[in-house]
This record gives C-alpha cells, structure tokens and sequence, in this order.
C-alpha cells in the first residue's frame, strides 16, 4: 500500500510573484548562495528568491573585489544553486564585462544562465547607461533584476565601497536610473548602500518591487550575503546583521576533530569496516608477498 501523501510542493515563485507581494505589501525575503548546500540550507529557510550574487568573488573565491569573476565561476555556481533549490526564484549576478559590451553579447551570456544552469532570471548593475540591454534582453525572454546605488563593479569609479545618493543631484539621478529600468522592463531592481528616505521614495515611485541592502526598511525586499548572515566572513559590513556564528562553529568543529586525530580518538569503531575473519586469515597467510612466491 503507497504511503498517502503528507503535503503538496509548494509552487515556484517567480517574478510576477515578487510583484505580487510588493501589492500586498509583503516583504520580499532574498539571500545569496553559491552552492548546493547553501542553496538546501536558505531554501529550508523559506526564503522567497536565491541571488547567486557575483559576491562570490570575495565571499568564496578569495578575490578582493568582483572584478575577476567570470562567466564559468557564475554559471557552475548558479547550476549547484538550481539543483537544490526547488521553490525559490535563482536569479544569477551578470559578471563585470559580460553585458556592457553590446546587447547582442549580454544576450548570449544571460541566456546561457538560463538554458545551461537553471537561473530564472539574471542580475545587472547600471540604471539608465543600462536601460537598452535590459529592454533587449526582457524582449528576448530574459528576466532582468537591476541593481543601483552602490554597484560593485564600479568600485574603481567610486573609489570606495560607499553610500551613494547623499545630496539632491545624485538622489535624482538615482530615480531615474530606476524609472529607467521599469520602462526598460525590469522585474525588479536592487538598491544597495542607498539613504533609507530615498529608497522609500523609489520604492513609492515604482510598481515593480525595489530590494535593498544597506537601503533601509522602506524598500519592498531585503538581500542579504549569505557570508555576513552567518558570520562566514572576514568582516562585518554595517548593513548586515550576524544571525550566527557558524564560522566559530565550524573551527571549533575541526579542531576537536584534528585533536581526535592527534589522541587517536578518531576514527573509533563506528566509524569503521571490518574484513571478514576468513579473508583476514587469508590475507595474513599470504603476506608478506616479498618471499619466492611473490
Ligand atoms: O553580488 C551580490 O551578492 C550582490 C548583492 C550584494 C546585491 O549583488
């Protein structure tokens, strides 16, 4: 008799959901993740959407800024995050160079996030330079997720990891970078490192749902990097919470394994296989297989 089953699979979200919620006013919940099991683990979490972020570069691979992540870092990672996530929406980070170049390559490379590794949707920094790849990439059937404010692609041009927006030249050129994107068709768009009054009033100004980092709790989602969450990283931006301290975990776990290993503690007997007493006999009979016989 087949077991009766014990609950449905919850449905995909997906872009129009997130809209759905910025109607409802119900806070968009997104979080990065670069592999499989992160991906499990934020998943069980319940979160509603899975930046693979370009963050990688530094939260992962060791680099000190974005820069140097390429399209084969990006793809085999957003494809370990499609595999394990089944109910949130992959949106994969477009890499530095991959989409400013010409709307014809951007094309090629987002759709390659589509068809090869599983991503929903993909991710690009620039406001109004930006707005036609976008446009050409929606009219193709490519979601884009915009991102502005402090874009880390441009760290070189600001000359800093800082708060952009601050005075009334720059606040208005970050509306209409945004404005430019919801014509442009973008389902959303990221404001990170952005004063918090002006991302409420972005967020007021567009139907399409706004998610910030570092950009207060006017905007309709937060992003946050999975590394700062949990204290995975080498330091702690200001606009992350540590809701853990996984890293003090995980050191602590390996040293009492590493002192196991040095007492002889470990590997004990459960964690072991034995030979058969014949084939061990066997064995000892034939060993060592140095004699003539050998
Ligand atoms: O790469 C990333 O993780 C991001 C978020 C910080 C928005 O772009």
């Amino acid at each position: 008799m087949s077991a009766a089953p014990t609950g449905k699979a919850r449905a995909r979200i997906t872009t129009a959901s997130l809209r759905q919620m910025k109607a409802a006013g119900e806070p968009i919940v997104m979080v990065t993740a670069y592999d499989a099991p992160g991906a499990r683990l934020v998943e069980a979490a319940g979160v509603d959407a899975i930046l693979v972020g370009d963050s990688l570069g530094m939260t992962v691979l060791g680099y000190e800024s974005t820069l140097p992540v390429t399209m084969d870092d990006m793809l085999r990672a957003t494809a370990a995050v499609a595999r394990a996530a089944s109910r949130a929406l992959v949106v994969a980070d477009m890499p530095f160079l991959t989409f400013q170049i010409t709307a014809e390559e951007a094309l090629r490379n987002a759709g390659r996030f589509l068809a090869e590794a599983g991503a929903h949707a993909v991710k690009l920094e620039g406001g109004v330079a930006m707005a036609p790849v976008v446009e050409y990439l929606v009219e193709a059937g490519v979601p884009v997720l915009g991102h502005v404010g402090l874009t880390p692609q441009s760290v070189n041009v600001f000359g800093g990891y800082s708060v952009q927006g601050r005075d009334t030249a720059t606040a208005l050129a970050l509306v209409e970078d945004c404005v430019a994107l919801e014509a442009a068709g973008a389902f959303g768009v990221v404001l990170e490192l952005v004063p918090a009054e002006l991302a409420s009033l972005v967020s007021e100004e567009l139907e399409i749902p706004t998610i910030g980092i570092g950009a207060g709790a006017g905007c309709d989602g937060q992003v946050q990097v999975f590394h700062d969450l949990l204290g995975l990283g080498q330091f702690q931006p200001k606009h992350a919470k540590r809701y853990a301290d996984v890293g003090s975990a995980i050191t602590k776990a390996v040293s009492a394994y590493a002192a196991d290993v040095r007492s002889g503690a470990f590997p004990a007997e459960a964690n072991l296989t034995h030979l058969d007493a014949d084939v061990a006999a066997e064995l000892q009979r034939l060993l060592p297989l140095t004699g003539e016989d050998a």
